[in-house]
């Protein structure tokens, strides 16, 4: 079995990515940038806005992070985010969810200017994205896409299954498999027989948010399976896939932690030097 390390594959792009960064400043004597917003205390956003900088900082792009208390009117975000978009040292916009209830998200969301938008959430990049045009796509998507590259570099006629259909994952995840060419299943809370579908693929994507849910006896011999799920057990960190078991029959695996989630980041830095390229 191939355990995938996301950590050492995000490190190797991102080692690609500082290279890029510096070849772009060479050219244009400027470097793209990264704004993150973030709103309120919570502890794992805060962590994950720390280590988007770290990381941003580390393959030289500028990056600047916004902090608003809790209680901050829907305007004042709106106002930034619009004065974000006209400056052109600002390549990339991403305000870090979940929001508080009182801000309307899809409201923020449709603000950033889809050529900023580094999250890939914008209903343009939305929209192209599932024409097969041009887009931002969102960043732990890709990053799976990414891994599964790295085991198969063909993946034409392979059957993948999505179990989850989010916004963020299981709907993107499936528009950059059936580019391709693969055959794609979304399945979801509804689905019947959530473990055939499973059984019948030959790429599964588990992004659900329940721990361990997809089963060893779930899963093909010989599958590729990535496990997009942190979940908090009181076994600790756990992904929507039952490790050890599933190990014992798939081609390969990511782990949870060190899997998808370093990849994630990478690729949001790989998204703000492609908006930083396409504003060239
Ligand atoms: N919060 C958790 N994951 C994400 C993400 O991918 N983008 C944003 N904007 N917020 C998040």
């Amino acid at each position: 079995m191939i355990l995938i390390d996301g950590k050492k594959i995000a490190a190797e792009l991102r080692e690609e990515l500082k290279q890029e960064v510096s070849e772009l400043k060479a050219k244009h004597n400027k470097v793209p940038g990264l704004t993150v917003i973030l709103i309120g205390d919570m502890a794992p956003s805060q962590i994950y806005v720390r280590n988007k900088e770290k990381s941003a900082n580390e393959v030289g792009l500028k990056s600047e992070i916004i902090k608003y208390p809790e209680a901050v009117e829907e305007k004042t975000i709106l106002d930034k985010i619009e004065e974000l978009n006209k400056d052109d040292t600002v390549s990339g916009i991403l305000v870090q969810l979940p929001l508080p209830k009182h801000i309307d998200k899809q409201k923020v969301i449709e603000t950033i200017a889809p050529s900023k938008d580094v999250d890939g959430f914008h209903p343009m990049n939305v929209g192209n994205l599932s024409a097969g045009y041009e887009s931002s796509v969102p960043c732990t998507p890709l990053g799976c896409y990414l891994l599964i590259k790295k085991i198969e570099s063909n993946l034409s006629g392979k059957k993948a299954v999505m179990v989850g259909r989010s916004n963020l994952n299981g709907k993107p995840m499936a528009q950059l498999l059936l580019k391709e060419n693969c055959t794609v299943t979304i399945t979801h809370s509804r689905t019947k027989d959530l473990k055939a579908e499973c059984l019948e693929a030959d790429i599964i994507v588990a992004a659900v948010g329940i721990p361990e849910l997809v089963k060893g006896d779930w899963v093909k011999k010989d599958a590729i399976v990535i496990d997009v799920g942190i979940n908090k057990t009181d076994k600790g960190i756990v992904g929507d896939v039952a490790f050890d078991e599933v190990s014992k029959v798939a081609k390969a695996l990511t782990p949870v932690p060190g899997g998808v989630g370093p990849m994630t980041i990478a690729c949001l830095l790989k998204n703000t030097i492609e908006c930083f390229k396409r504003s060239r």
